[in-house]
């Protein structure tokens, strides 16, 4: 049997949940807290930079309360870069970003952008935070991560979880499996994520090479279910002891 698995528990749309009424909850750091309590080995979140979600204040908070570790996603940019210097997270992701799109929609071109990324990788690798690059399964990707001498890649699940038949499926599993193998023979760590849910994660989570994966919207998604008939009981529960004492 293969070494198990780590799971990255990605909160960042508790914030999404927070900012659409700009309140106080929920709290993305109370998320984290019953994350890990639930089995996580490790914290994500993105600050992107229209902080559309977690705030500057949301990752200062984390890194003083996260047991685990604390994974910042975060764009290319100088701005990203002095705020994950003066953080310090355990790991760093970069991810491309553009501010009108809903999600991360693409991985990062490492091929094009390699100086660029070099100048936020080795400041970041030198403060000893591990460096990791969200990058397509692409075989031209995985070797211009390697040479940037960069810890990790994680391998973008989008294509895979946005497949419909299952030609396309079994394709999209391929070229995940056929990256994970490169990237671990250049001696990188292999992370993968992105649209992964209960009902697609095991093809994914069965790739030997893959070490983590960073699950989030899915999550987040299904924990409302799991928690609401629990928060309408409260409430009906406050309401009923507030009329017997009345
Ligand atoms: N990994 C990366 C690099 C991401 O940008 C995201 C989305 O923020 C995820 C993983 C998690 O994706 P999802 O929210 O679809 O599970």
């Amino acid at each position: 049997m293969a070494a198990p698995i780590r799971l990255g528990v990605n909160v960042d749309h508790v914030a999404t949940l927070r900012q659409a009424r700009r309140s106080a909850y929920p709290d993305p750091v109370e998320a984290a807290r019953l994350a890990e309590r639930g089995g996580a080995q490790g914290i994500t979140v993105h600050l992107r930079e229209d902080r559309r979600h977690i705030q500057d204040h949301d990752v200062e908070r984390l890194r003083a309360s996260v047991r685990t570790k604390l994974n910042l996603e975060m764009a290319a940019t100088a701005e990203m870069c002095a705020k994950a210097l003066a953080v310090r997270p355990d790991d760093v992701c970069i991810v491309p970003e553009r501010r009108e799109e809903l999600t991360t929609e693409g991985g990062l071109d490492v091929v094009a952008q390699r100086a660029a990324l070099r100048e936020i990788v080795e400041p970041l690798r030198r403060a000893g935070i591990r460096v990791s690059l969200f990058v397509d399964p692409d075989p031209r990707q995985m070797g211009a991560a390697a040479e940037l001498r960069v810890d990790a890649v994680e391998l973008h699940t989008g294509g895979y979880a946005e497949a419909r038949d299952p030609y396309r499926l079994d394709a999209e599993l391929a070229r995940l499996r056929a990256c994970a193998r490169q990237a671990d023979e250049a001696g990188l760590q292999v992370n993968a994520g992105h649209g992964l849910r209960l009902d697609n994660v095991r093809p994914v989570a069965a790739v030997r090479e893959i070490v983590e994966l960073n699950i989030g919207h899915s999550i987040v998604g299904r924990a409302v279910f799991v928690g609401l008939e629990a928060a309408v009981r409260e409430m009906r529960a406050a309401l009923d002891q507030a009329r017997r004492q009345s």
